[in-house]
């Protein structure tokens, strides 16, 4: 079987690549995670208008947001039956994923459980979401030799270390906002939900003056030091 790894960028289905597009268009089987039983996939609602009039087999494994590895495994092998017993016939088949398929996308860990039935791979690049969220912040991230990172969880190892280091910063899912402010400082930050989506939301301010967002697609991007890191009057 011939799979495509495809990111389908932030949510808006505009921001679709023509190439991922195009695979979408041919493609026998699409396999799109989601995070519960009772949830849609995100990437697929992000692509429903591509594949809408098409006859192909939609397989929509959960991958559970846990760190418990047993429970992980276990559904990981129910993808694999689910895939393998409805996909058997195909020859092309796409997984797809939002955002960009090296960032933080559970797609290479697809790529380790299918390994054996890949005969040939292909990975499209897809729009980030952070590069959604400073577009429509309309904000340069970084400029000149200044570095930006990456932050999935505060409590991650070297983070404090990259936050003091780094003149931007990208906080992924940020949950504990008097943690970044207390690891920070009270920067000007913008808080980004659902960017793509119908709901998006923007919102700028000092760290302490953010609520805590209760939605996971949401990402809080900072500009160490900027005194105008504001959401412009014709964003929103
Ligand atoms: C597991 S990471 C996946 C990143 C994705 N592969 C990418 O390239 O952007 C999920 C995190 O990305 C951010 N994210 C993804 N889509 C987003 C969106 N539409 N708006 C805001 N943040 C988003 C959120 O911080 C979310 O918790």
């Amino acid at each position: 079987m011939k799979l495509y790894g495809i990111g389908v960028g932030p949510g808006d289905p505009e921001l679709l690549t023509l190439k991922a597009y195009k695979i979408l268009k041919g493609v026998d089987m699409i396999v799109a995670p989601r995070s519960s039983e009772e949830k849609r996939s995100r990437a697929l609602h992000t692509v429903e208008e591509v594949i809408k009039e098409r006859d192909c087999i939609v397989v929509e494994p959960v991958f559970p947001m846990t760190k418990d590895q047993a429970k992980l495994e276990q559904y990981w092998k129910k993808a694999r039956e689910e895939v393998v017993a409805k996909g058997n016939s195909c020859e092309t088949a796409a997984f797809i994923t939002l955002g960009d398929p090296s960032m933080y996308s559970t797609f290479y860990r697809f790529l380790e459980v299918f390994n054996d039935l890949v005969e040939e791979l292909e990975v499209i690049p897809g729009v980030t979401s952070f590069s959604a969220c400073t577009s429509t912040a309309q904000i340069p991230l970084v400029e000149g030799t200044e570095i930006v990172s990456i932050i999935p969880d505060v409590k991650a190892k070297n983070a404090m270390r990259v936050i003091e280091d780094s003149d931007s910063l990208i906080f992924l899912k940020p949950k504990d906002l008097d943690k970044i402010e207390d690891m920070l400082g009270n920067e000007k930050a913008i808080l980004c939900v659902k960017v793509g989506f119908e709901d998006q939301r923007l919102v700028s301010g000092k760290v302490s003056e953010i609520e805590e967002p209760t939605h996971y697609l949401s990402t809080l991007i900072v500009k160490k030091g900027t005194k105008s890191l504001e959401v412009k009057r014709r964003i929103l």
